[in-house]
């Protein structure tokens, strides 16, 4: 059988683009280290939320000489608490869940982003460096305030840092 030239370069092209493509999937699936939402993260319920260790009192703790935990609640339309306060060089576990509808708790200007589930209890670890105002949107649509709905993250110098009295 013959096959014109131009049909066999279209044919390898194709190839060559499903194969890409699949490679390309592949990569922003397991390459990045991105974690997905799923079934395996925990849970909380979401009407009693001041029965959670963490959450009946939202905020920073210190939980290592570097470390912090920070636990956030997400409701329409807002973050409580809504300015979180964290050292420079540190590593800070965010514990972040949502009383309503889905929210989603994203850092702007970094790859801090997470989606925030009713019921589940979304974690992220980010580690500071330098000293900086971070804002935080939510980027998940959540009703007629969802524009409004933001917070802030503010990295301070390590000696200027200080845990508020009651955590
Ligand atoms: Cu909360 Cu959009």
């Amino acid at each position: 059988m013959n096959i014109h030239t131009y049909e066999k370069f279209w044919l390898l092209a194709s190839m060559v683009l499903i194969v890409g493509f699949i490679l390309t999937i592949t990569y922003g699936a397991v390459g990045l280290g991105i974690a997905m939402v799923d079934d395996s993260s925990p849970t909380v319920d979401p009407e009693n939320l001041d029965d959670h260790p963490g959450f009946a009192d939202p905020g920073v703790e210190q939980v290592g000489e570097n470390e912090y935990d920070v636990h956030v609640i997400a409701v329409q339309f807002a973050y409580f608490p809504a300015e979180v306060e964290v050292p420079a060089n540190s590593v800070v576990n965010f514990y972040i869940t949502s009383e309503d509808v889905i929210h989603s708790y994203s850092v702007v200007g970094t790859n801090a982003n997470t989606m925030v589930i009713p019921g589940e209890i979304a974690e992220i670890t980010v580690e500071t460096d330098e000293p900086g105002e971070y804002g935080v949107l939510c980027s998940e649509y959540c009703g007629a305030g969802h524009h409004d709905m933001e917070a802030k993250l503010v990295v301070v110098p390590e000696d200027e840092f200080e845990l508020e009295g009651d955590q």
